[in-house]
């Protein structure tokens, strides 16, 4: 199982192992951080569930579609490293993915 390290808004970092074909955000969920509201689901259309993704794995994961980039325009919060983690399936290639949870608009 691919590991995945989720920094919560505080700067709490914690490891856990990642399900594969399901998304980073059903991950991150599905593993308690009950920071990340991620209200819809996963349907790429509320943006709660928006990560900033470090600095080392942006380029593996590649850049956000463009309805993911219009969504992440409604946040303050926008930054280079900025996906929608309903949007990022985790693979075995993403082992060791870090990911901080945005704060909230
Ligand atoms: S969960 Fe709503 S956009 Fe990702």
């Amino acid at each position: 199982m691919p590991k995945l390290t989720v920094l919560t808004r505080d700067g709490d970092a914690r490891t856990v192992d990642a399900e594969t074909g399901l998304s980073v955000m059903e991950n991150i969920r599905d593993n308690g951080f009950d920071e990340l509201l991620a209200l819809c689901g996963g349907c790429c259309s509320c943006a709660t569930c928006h990560v900033h993704v470090d600095d080392d794995w942006i380029n593996k994961v590649g850049p956000p579609n463009d309805d993911e980039d219009d969504l992440l325009e409604s946040s303050d919060h926008k930054n280079e490293n900025s996906r929608l983690s309903c949007q990022i399936e985790m693979t075995d290639d993403l082992d060791g993915l870090t990911v901080q949870i945005a704060p909230e608009d």
